[in-house]
């Protein structure tokens, strides 16, 4: 049985426009004389120019490179990872959208955890699939996806896909990748693993060398919008085997990714040392703040993202303490799923270890 939806289980549809980029480097030379893609390449933009700068201008004239080249020239010397393999699109939310339309058909079964990243769930739902939730495993000190029940109602259910954000979110929670594979393996055969990496470079092992490894069955997903910054920006990347990209390429919006957020992806993959002091510098924070908290009473446990968990006695108290930091201008995350009533998300921006910052929170650990 086929992996994807049965539409595309065939010849085409192939995209009428990989564009000029992807032209140029086929003939092997520049075109310099673009009259065949409609642009307004003769805009002044004399108001873009004074606001952005000329190179803002220049991008924002002409289309993107479909095939977004430079960024995975770039994502594959650094990790390894074969061009084919690689996949760019604009940022994980897009890739979950195109793995559910090229593995899935309305009524499709689908399974996550209870109170995961809820986008899969909604994207589910607006293609028709048929969500199956599992609970989460919710201990004193742990909020971890249930990889075994994950796998079980796989089967009882005959998924199309299973979805495991890993690093978690709202739990933090890191499985290692002996675990993930373990799950790939116990999954029926036909059924993807959409492995939802969003926080990867948070992770204690994030350059380890099977970082950018292709496993079968398994589409990974990365981002742009944590580590480096470039969330307004919409851009990130599939690593997985070429033929699930082909099936991905084939529901995509060829110039979803802008020209502007591929120059910008390249030049931070340029600058890797000023990602790597940031996320050093996020890691230090989420460790300070946890420990402080934990050493509160409070029952955060170990996260590899740029945010904790704080989990409560109840839904009503997280509410309660939800409400009043914002009261005080501080928002932090409450999982609308009720399954997760009980649990705060706090990114660890170095405003969170502001004093007086989390003081309703730090009020209502202990009552
Ligand atoms: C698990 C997870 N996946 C995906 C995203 C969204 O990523 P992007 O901005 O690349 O669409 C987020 C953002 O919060 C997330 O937490």
């Amino acid at each position: 049985m086929s992996r994807y939806a049965r539409h595309l289980d065939r010849q085409g549809p192939t995209n009428p426009f990989p564009g000029l980029k992807a032209l140029e480097r086929r003939l092997g030379r520049r075109i310099p004389h673009r009259l065949g893609s409609n642009e307004g390449l003769d805009m002044p933009h004399r108001a873009l120019t004074a606001r952005f700068g000329a190179e803002f201008a220049e991008l924002a004239r002409a289309y993107g490179d479909a095939e977004a080249f430079g960024v995975r020239q770039r994502l594959s010397d650094a990790l390894g990872t074969p061009l084919e393999s690689l996949l760019v699109d604009a940022g994980a939310d897009s890739l979950i959208a195109l793995a559910l339309r090229a593995t899935c058909e309305p009524d499709s079964p689908v399974i996550a955890s209870a109170g995961t990243y809820p986008t899969f769930g909604y994207f589910a739902a607006g293609q028709g699939c048929r969500m199956s939730e599992v609970a989460y495993r919710d201990a004193p000190g742990l909020l971890a996806p249930d990889l075994q029940a994950l796998a079980e109602r796989a089967h009882r259910e005959n998924a199309r896909l299973v979805y495991l954000a890993n690093p978690d979110n709202p739990g933090g929670h890191l499985h290692d990748d002996d675990a993930v594979l373990a799950l790939r393996e116990a999954l029926p055969e036909a059924c993807t693993l959409l492995l939802d990496e969003a926080y990867h470079d948070f992770r204690r092992d994030a350059e380890a060398p099977a970082a950018g490894a292709v496993w079968p069955g398994v589409i990974r997903l990365r981002t742009f919008s944590k580590a480096h910054g470039l969330a307004g920006l919409r851009i990130g990347y599939a690593i997985a085997e070429p033929e699930a990209l082909t099936m991905l390429t084939k529901v995509r919006i060829h110039y979803a990714v802008s020209s502007l957020a591929l120059a910008a992806a390249e030049t931070v993959l340029d600058h890797p040392d000023e990602t790597r002091d940031h996320v050093g510098a996020v890691v230090a924070c989420r460790e300070r703040l946890a420990e402080r908290l934990r050493g509160l009473g409070g029952d955060v446990p170990p996260s590899d993202t740029n945010f904790i968990a704080v989990r409560l006695a109840d839904a009503d108290r997280a509410a309660r303490i939800h409400r009043q930091l914002l009261d005080a201008g501080t928002l932090v995350h409450r999982p609308a799923h009720p399954a997760l009533g009980h649990v705060l998300r706090i990114s660890t921006l170095a405003d969170a270890l502001a004093p007086g910052r989390l003081d309703a929170l730090i009020a209502g650990l202990d009552g």
